[in-house]
């Protein structure tokens, strides 16, 4: 695990776009799975920035969607389908049958979970992940008390999540399940980047950090993970700093 601190959002964005650039340079076919959520907007912005200075290509990469709310149709603003469709998928040449999104409204939330597992084992497993980092410790919608064992799967949301999920959403939604890639896929995944800022992070930052690698702390998982590369910026680190003193 490595961890970077960066001065600012901006400057620790630029970062995280830049990694996903080497790497599909490296890899024109890169498994990519790259999180909704506010976090990292600005590195999809500066993302596409680079990638059209660069001219890079992504019609041979595969995108694994990481999440989704169960009953959330992807017309609706607050699903992660509409953030991937806006922040990535209208500004990157990916192609449709390279997508794969969990489908909130399947019939058979099972099957849906198991055909998504199908799909990251037959691409050869997640070159990338990119993700975010809940107030509860979440990573997708691996909840707090989540086995790291598990792949894909059907997520009870918590208090928490349901109630921070609301600023997604235009009006009061009632958000219960959850689909999730699980934290095997994160730990079985080549490498993984977890961005988090603001102050509001610090503390869970702090737990995932410094405190026991349990599932009590999903994202404390990270520090298993011996290509994961945490960024930060400052806020983050100086609370976890005096926590730490
Ligand atoms: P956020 O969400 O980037 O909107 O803070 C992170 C998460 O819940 O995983």
């Amino acid at each position: 695990m490595q961890l970077f601190i960066f001065d600012d959002y901006e400057s620790l964005s630029h970062r995280a776009a830049d990694e996903i650039i080497s790497l599909v340079k490296q890899k024109p076919n890169a498994v990519l799975c790259l999180a909704a959520g506010n976090t990292p907007v600005l590195t999809y912005k500066y993302l596409v920035q680079k990638a059209r200075d660069e001219n890079i290509d992504f019609s041979n990469c595969v995108f694994i969607g990481l999440d989704e709310w169960v009953g959330i149709p992807p017309e609706n603003e607050g699903s992660c389908a509409w953030f991937l469709r806006k922040n990535i998928f209208n500004n990157l040449n990916f192609l449709p049958s390279r997508i794969h999104l969990f489908d909130a409204l399947a019939v058979d939330l099972h099957t849906e979970c198991n055909a998504m597992d199908r799909v990251i084992f037959y691409a050869g497993g997640i070159d990338l992940m990119v993700v975010g980092i809940g107030m509860n410790g979440h990573i997708g919608f691996n909840e707090p008390g989540t086995s790291f064992d598990l792949y894909s799967h059907i997520s009870q949301l918590d208090a928490t999540t349901r109630l921070v999920g609301q600023k997604y959403f235009k009006e009061q939604t009632s958000l219960g399940l959850g689909l999730t890639l699980g934290l095997k896929h994160l730990l079985e995944s080549k490498k993984v980047v977890l961005l988090a800022n603001g102050r509001s992070k610090a503390d869970i930052i702090q737990k995932a950090l410094l405190g026991e690698i349990n599932p009590a702390v999903p994202a404390s998982i990270i520090r298993r993970h011996t290509e994961s590369i945490i960024m930060i910026d400052k806020e983050v680190a100086s609370h976890l700093k005096q926590k730490d003193n």
